[in-house]
């Protein structure tokens, strides 16, 4: 179990487009097992490559304890729409409003190099496009709106992060 260093807004990490992974390594293996790692030890949701740093297309997510790793993931199709707060591991303790489709089918590949689709709804589907956009060096707090608040101040002490 390898814990990660998180990088936090206003690192040049997290505005960097990704690159797609062409090969799954060992090494690919083990990032993403420290990601997984370094996600739960923070009580968050989801986490992509760049926020530890790696500029690949490689983001991990576990909503409702279904862990799914996404590979080089393409968005194929949203519907609807959700407006909510969410938060991000790259900006802990704060959270801002944020408007997601409330339906999407992603395409990625599996870490055995499969690809598979996976659809989601509500949260799953936030987190989704919350973590593909971290592919892009793309921040939520770029898409905010309203003021973002401080974590303590929306759930009292218990926070959760995407
Ligand atoms: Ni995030």
């Amino acid at each position: 179990m390898a814990i990660r260093k998180i990088r936090q807004l206003g690192d040049e990490c997290l505005t960097k487009v990704c690159k797609e992974v062409k090969l799954i390594s060992p090494r690919t293996k083990m990032l993403v097992q420290d990601m997984f790692d370094t996600m739960y030890e923070s009580g968050g949701v989801g986490l992509a490559a760049p926020q530890v740093g790696i500029l690949k297309c490689i983001v991990v997510i576990d909503v409702d304890d279904n862990p799914y790793v996404l590979i080089n993931p393409v968005i194929l199709e949203t519907s609807g729409e959700q407006t909510g707060y969410e938060g991000c591991l790259s900006y802990v303790g704060k959270s801002g409003v944020v408007t997601r489709p409330n339906y999407v089918k992603v395409k990625a590949m599996n870490l055995e190099g499969k690809e598979y689709v996976l659809e989601g709804e509500e949260l799953l589907a936030r987190c989704i496009c919350h973590e593909c956009d971290h592919l892009e060096g793309i921040m939520y707090v770029q898409k905010v709106e309203g003021e973002i608040v401080n974590n303590e101040d929306l759930y009292g002490n218990e926070e959760e992060n995407e």
